[in-house]
């Protein structure tokens, strides 16, 4: 069924779309990922990503999007019908449920530091740890992350503040929210990063992000960076597809699609830029601070180094529960279009249906970090099964077949006029970006997927 809604003004398309991108992905995620795949080599890979894959791959959801004018089945089956293309819609939506199982989660982790940050608490000295110790906030957040009630209850208020702007619908709800929380984040972080180049050893953070080490680039770093490219941007998924189809006639695509990938990447090199001088200045290297716990241990450590550490650790975790709460909604805004469009139910109903599942499916997430650790899948915990299965192998196999779809089977001229907005705008980049979508994307996708399988 068609959708009638749209997005009211250019500015909000884009804040609603950049809220969607700039997440816990650039945030929490990059990096961790980073620090885990060489640094620099890492962060070369992934900006070329963004580039080869990212723009493209992007305008191709938004085409298939504001063409289909649907959810992100049913715009497959309205642009191909009798055709089983509408599976890749299907795959991002199952996709999407399964980041927000683990997403709505560290949601909930920076509500809690939001939460100890404005009380004080996360300041507080730790009975058994020396002061001033770098373990202190590592020992903190594993032993909160490990707990039961108080992060499940977190997620269960995420879910909740999701739910309420997701039942007011897209212009006043979505739209709204991201126009006045985006510019905010943006501000946030580049006071942060000014703070950053004064720390004792900035300029050798500096050079482990900036600086690369080419030996470092494997095929396991390359797909990795490809997950992060993909999840930084939302793609792979079907989000942008139902964004598109939100997008005005007029809209211009291209300008759109680098926008958003340029803001993306800005504020993840930003986040880079703030945390790896903390973690040469603080000396934060080993175990007790990779992965998930990456951000909730430097950054609290930065700020306990800073004159008025509770002030800057709330406005930083405010920024943080912003930018995931934006991108849950519009992962969550993915089943809903699907449920209220093929379903044709009301947006209230539509978003309960959505969300009371997740409440019990991201709990269970939530507890393998803790007393279900030792349910694991392939080595995994259920947490990050869900992170690895939909980064690295679901979200590029839906941009995949996405791009075989648009380079080879869409109907004719569906992407130039798109591109071109029915040929009332002149596109150079039109050419180049059908080219890469048809042969370079699946091929590179393809090389990389395998070639990972083999290391
Ligand atoms: N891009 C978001 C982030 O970086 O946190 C996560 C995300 C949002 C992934 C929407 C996928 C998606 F469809």
């Amino acid at each position: 069924m068609a959708n009638n809604s749209e997005f009211s003004s250019k500015l909000g398309l884009i804040a609603a779309t950049v809220g969607s991108a700039v997440g816990l992905g650039n945030v929490w995620r990059f990096p961790a990922e980073t620090q885990a795949h060489g640094g620099a080599a890492f962060l070369l890979v992934y900006v070329a990503c963004v580039i080869l894959f990212g723009v493209p791959v992007m305008l191709g959801e938004f085409s298939i999007g504001r063409a289909g004018k649907s959810d992100a089945i049913d715009s497959y089956r309205r642009l191909s019908p009798g055709k089983p293309w509408w599976i890749s819609g299907f795959l991002g939506i199952v996709c999407s449920y399964l980041i927000l199982t683990f997403y709505m989660v560290v949601s909930g982790w920076t509500l809690e530091y939001l939460y100890q940050s404005i009380s004080g608490e996360l300041f507080a000295p730790i009975p058994g740890v020396e002061e001033g110790s770098n373990l202190q906030f590592a020992d903190r957040m594993q032993e909160y992350v490990a707990g039961v009630w108080p992060p499940m209850i977190w997620t269960w208020i995420t879910i909740g503040l999701c739910g309420a702007v997701l039942c007011m619908g897209v212009q006043k709800g979505i739209e709204r929210a991201s126009n006045i929380l985006m510019p905010l984040l943006f501000l946030i972080l580049i006071i942060l990063c000014v703070n950053a180049m004064n720390l004792p050893k900035a300029a050798e953070g500096l050079e482990y992000f900036f600086k690369p080490d080419f030996s470092k680039i494997t095929p396991k770093v390359c797909i990795s960076a490809l997950g992060q490219a993909f999840f930084s941007l939302s793609l792979g998924m079907g989000t942008l597809i139902t964004y598109g189809s939100y997008f005005r006639k007029d809209t211009n695509l291209t300008r759109t699609a680098f926008t958003v990938s340029l803001l993306d990447m800005a504020v993840a090199i930003l986040v880079g830029m703030i945390i790896f001088p903390g973690v040469m200045s603080f000396g934060l290297q080993g175990e007790s601070f990779d992965g998930s716990a990456l951000v909730f241990v430097t950054f609290p450590e930065i700020f306990n180094n800073m004159w008025c550490p509770q002030l800057w650790s709330s406005l930083f975790f405010i920024l943080l529960a912003v930018a995931a709460l934006t991108s849950s909604i519009s992962i969550a805004e993915v089943s809903i279009a699907y449920f209220s469009g093929h379903f044709n139910m009301k947006r209230v109903p539509a978003t309960c249906a959505v969300l009371l599942p997740l409440v019990l499916l991201s709990s269970l997430s939530s507890l393998s970090n803790g007393v279900l650790s030792d349910w694991t899948i392939c080595g995994y915990t259920i947490f990050g099964a869900c992170d690895a299965l939909t980064a690295n192998i679901l979200m590029p196999l839906g941009a995949l077949i996405m791009a075989v779809y648009l380079g080879w089977f869409a109907p004719k001229g569906l992407m130039q006029d798109q591109l071109t907005n029915g040929g009332t705008i002149r596109n150079r980049l039109a050419v180049p970006v059908m080219f890469l979508l048809k042969w370079v994307t699946p091929l590179l996708i393809l090389v990389i997927f395998i070639t990972s399988l083999f290391m």
